[in-house]
């Protein structure tokens, strides 16, 4: 691998987010070339690999994760099939770039887990957020600054106005009736898909930026077609957290957060991801009295998080983003999340079992 200046990649699904994030992205990768791609929707395939050029090209998932020159897969499937595909990726050798969430269910990814830990290959979460430059200015100010933290606050709002507004920035998305969906129509159940969906983007930007999360409570108001999840979080550093998943506001896109440091504070604001715009983060120095944001930044969180992974294998950089740990514990949040709205108690994200 170590002479290898490109990692050779596969991409599992000819879907949405593979059009729209992954196929352009190993295309534009610094470190990546774009190996191979796999759909069972012939129409699918063969229209992506016309457009994108990969070097090869599968219908059967098996014979992808055979081709000896593979280096690592991109898992882009339903949620319902992550952690089988992760999992046969891993068995055959490869290193695996998973979307999120990690998987539905704790059980699922804690065998996941098991996998990662025997087989010793790289596992990396598609939380792309993490790769979002203002993102990681507040990270570093966190790490290197801020001192205690008080409280953070997060807030992921989806607007009822999105579509209109990314149909009109992403490529055109090619769709197939041959494409393999799960047994359950994800959207059958939209609490559920929201938190999926949505929450575990939120759960994993408030881990990032404020550690462990050990106990949530969390309330649910459903009005007007419109869900409100508000939730107190316990963080482990002892920072009291605040949650608001709200699909959809009847405004813009809303999503950003708010921290409350020793040494400073932090209040960012992240824009609908299709528009790769890096978030405005503006960072309060307590010690000097300015106010710092960074500005102009490549906002291909896409891009960046894929390039990262090949970092991570080709040179053994460290991981910087999502690892199995944080896949898990953002799998236990949302259950927690779900399960304290069913209760109406307090739940500990270390005691939650089954799925979201
Ligand atoms: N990070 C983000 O911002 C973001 C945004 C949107 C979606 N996503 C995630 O991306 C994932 C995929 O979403 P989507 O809308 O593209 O899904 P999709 O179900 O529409 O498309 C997946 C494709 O994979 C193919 N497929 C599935 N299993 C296969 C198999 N075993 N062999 C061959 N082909 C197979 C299907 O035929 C389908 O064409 C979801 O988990 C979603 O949560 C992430």
């Amino acid at each position: 691998m170590a002479e290898n200046e490109r990692l050779r990649v596969g991409v599992l699904g000819c879907g949405p987010i593979a059009q729209a994030a992954h196929f352009e992205s190993a295309n534009k990768a610094g470190n990546v070339e774009l190996h191979a791609i796999c759909d069972v929707a012939d129409d699918l395939r063969e229209r992506m690999a016309a457009t994108y050029a990969p070097r090869k090209s599968y219908r059967d998932y098996d014979e992808m994760l055979a081709d000896p020159e593979l280096d690592a897969v991109i898992v882009a499937t339903a949620d319902a099939f992550h952690v089988a595909a992760a999992t046969q990726a891993l068995e055959a050798g490869k290193h695996v770039l998973c979307e999120k969430p990690l998987g539905v269910a704790v059980e699922e990814v804690e065998a996941l887990k098991r996998v990662v830990d025997r087989t010793g290959l790289v596992l990396q979460v598609g939380h792309m957020k993490r790769f979002d430059p203002g993102i990681q200015s507040a990270k570093a100010f966190i790490d290197r600054e801020m001192g205690e933290m008080l409280a953070l606050k997060a807030w992921y709002c989806d607007s009822t106005h999105r579509y209109a507004m990314t149909d009109a920035v992403q490529p055109q998305i090619i769709r197939s009736k041959a494409a393999k969906r799960p047994a359950v129509d994800p959207k059958a159940d939209l609490e559920r898909y929201y938190m999926l969906a949505h929450g575990c983007h939120l759960l994993d930007v408030a881990r990032f930026l404020g550690g462990e999360i050990i106990e949530v409570e969390a309330r649910l108001n459903h009005r007007f077609g419109a869900r409100c999840w508000f939730v107190d979080v316990a963080f482990a550093s002892g920072a009291l957290g605040h949650l608001d998943l709200t699909v959809a506001v009847r405004m813009d896109w809303h999503e950003g957060f708010q921290i409350y440091g020793e040494h400073g504070s932090v209040i960012g604001k992240t824009y609908n991801p299709w528009y790769f715009k890096s978030s405005d983060v503006d960072i309060f120095h307590e010690a000097t009295g300015e106010t710092t944001r960074i500005l102009g930044a490549d906002g291909h969180f896409y891009r960046r998080q894929l390039e990262g992974f090949a970092d991570v294998i080709l040179n053994g950089a460290a991981m910087t983003g999502a690892d199995i740990e944080d896949g898990l514990a953002s799998v236990r949040g949302m259950v927690a999340i779900a399960r304290s709205v069913h209760s109406g108690k307090p739940v500990k994200l270390a005691e939650v079992t089954g799925a979201v």
